[in-house]
């Protein structure tokens, strides 16, 4: 090993990253990239602990207190690749003094888009028609072939108003004349939500007793898991569909199926799963569910700026100033 590779920081990189970022990555520092982008198991995450000075984890590495235990510890930072990190113990992580970092800011406008695609493709029936046309069952236009549901001038109700809650109230409100209700614990300045045309709600069953669309913009935490139940299901109108681009386990997955079987609510659209990647099997028999492949920030641009995002956060916390996106 040479001198100066020698002297530069190590970090595991746990995934294939776009070409870009491995390159700034082994610029910078001795990099260990996964050449064959296969989902490390937790032995290889201890190991990667255990043996190098930083780690760049992904959404699918689950970092859990067993497996932040090991011994002896050589990391000193987790960079995470991505905003949410409800896969890492970050209780943990800062019990073994290991500074925790994530990727805001830069994946907002793609998710929000996600988020606005979703509720299209769901009401107006994209993906029935695509599969409709391709089948080749389709016979020509006729007035009441495969109608959908206007979305233009509807009520979208967010569960969060975080960074991508406004986004997506910013495009629903000024681009389809959505009304917006929203219910957060933490909700931004009157002015912020003034400037969206939003209306706060005392609760998040009032935003689902009003909506037409509810899309889900809260972290996962314990308190959110499961947030959308059985009975929260059944608070929204039959008329009305859920939009998940958030995490999966904010939604009782099983209860979304028998609502949506029963046609209790009208549809449903998910870029996320409880069980990510497996998906509840009968879901996929369902007409009335999109589903995509946690597909939120999944752009070139995006994913080259997360990994940018994440280098400058690891070059921060090596030079010994405080990381921009600390998270403990
Ligand atoms: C995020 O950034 O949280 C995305 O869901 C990928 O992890």
């Amino acid at each position: 090993m040479s001198a100066a590779r020698a002297g530069r920081p190590s970090v595991v990189v746990t995934r294939r990253l776009p070409a870009p970022v491995e390159d700034r990555l082994a610029r910078d520092f001795d990099a260990r990239l996964n050449r064959d982008d296969h989902p490390f198991t937790a032995a290889e995450l201890g190991e990667a602990l255990r043996t190098a000075d930083a780690l760049l984890p992904t959404v699918t590495d689950r970092l859990t207190a067993d497996v932040l235990a090991v011994e002896p510890l050589r990391a000193r930072i987790l960079a995470n690749y991505g905003v949410g990190f409800n896969h890492i113990d970050v209780g943990a992580a800062k019990a073994r003094g290991l500074t925790v970092t994530n990727t805001p800011d830069v994946l907002t406008d793609d998710t929000a888009d996600d988020a606005v695609m979703l509720m299209l493709m769901v009401a107006r029936r994209a993906v029935e028609g695509d599969r409709h046309v391709r089948s080749g069952a389709w016979t020509g236009w006729g007035p009441t072939h495969m109608l959908g549901t206007k979305v233009s001038g509807k009520t979208l109700g967010l569960i969060g108003l975080g960074r991508i809650g406004r986004a997506v109230a910013r495009r629903a409100h000024h681009g389809f004349a959505m009304k917006i209700v929203f219910h957060d614990p933490y909700p931004p300045s009157p002015a912020v939500v003034a400037e969206l045309g939003a209306e706060p709600r005392g609760s998040v069953e009032a935003v689902l007793r009003e909506a037409d669309f509810v899309s889900l913009h809260s972290p996962a935490t314990p308190e959110t898991r499961h947030l959308i139940n059985a009975e929260r299901l059944a608070l929204m109108r039959p008329s009305a569909f859920l939009i998940n681009t958030a995490r999966g386990d904010i939604v009782d997955e099983a209860a979304l199926v028998a609502a949506l079987k029963a046609r209790r609510i009208a549809g449903a659209a998910l870029d996320v799963f409880e069980r990510e990647p497996q998906v509840t099997p009968e879901l996929l028999t369902l007409d009335n569910v999109v589903l995509l492949p946690h597909l939120g920030s999944a752009t070139q641009e995006t994913r080259v700026a997360m990994g940018l995002r994440a280098c400058d956060n690891l070059k921060a916390f090596f030079a010994g100033a405080p990381p921009g996106d600390r998270v403990v």
